[in-house]
């Protein structure tokens, strides 16, 4: 358990949500799977997985399986993230760092203070994505 903000984060578990849901990856096309969970602001555990296509581009990644599950789920905000690979000759969870585009999704629902363990350590969005394009940028 870890305190972040106001929330206890229980990391151990967001791991195992996180491989829980690489493991349902539809990926036939890179092999490659990917799992993101995250805490929700309600307390709210949440995941996704990345969902391939043959038109390759139409790809959709974990990260924007799990942010639908965020407002099918009830939206709010999102605490804390876990994003990781599956070692493909063990099926070890290995972490992953969010794609440029996902970094804009988490920035989106979690603003600078959500925390993203996407390399082994825990950062906050401020770091992974620094000067965050966002809603405040469309304010007069
Ligand atoms: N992928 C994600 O799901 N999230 C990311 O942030 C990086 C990439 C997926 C997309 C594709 O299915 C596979 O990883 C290989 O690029």
């Amino acid at each position: 358990m870890a305190q972040g903000s106001d929330h206890v984060i229980d990391w151990p578990q967001l791991h195992a949500a996180a491989a829980a849901a690489a493991a349902r990856s539809y990926s036939p096309y890179s092999h490659y799977p990917v799992g993101a969970a995250a805490l929700v602001d309600d307390g709210r555990v949440i995941s996704g997985c990345n969902v391939e296509n043959a038109s390759y581009g139409l790809t959709l990644c974990a990260e924007c399986s799990l942010i639908s599950a965020l407002h099918m789920g009830g939206g709010g905000r999102l605490v804390a993230v876990v994003t990781c690979t599956l070692d493909p000759e063990s099926g070890e969870p290995k972490p992953v760092m969010p794609c440029g585009r996902c970094r804009q999704l988490l920035w989106e629902h979690g603003g600078r203070d959500c925390l993203l363990d996407g390399n082994g350590r825990v950062q906050p969005m401020s770091d992974v994505l620094p000067g965050a394009f966002d809603a405040s940028e469309l304010s007069p």
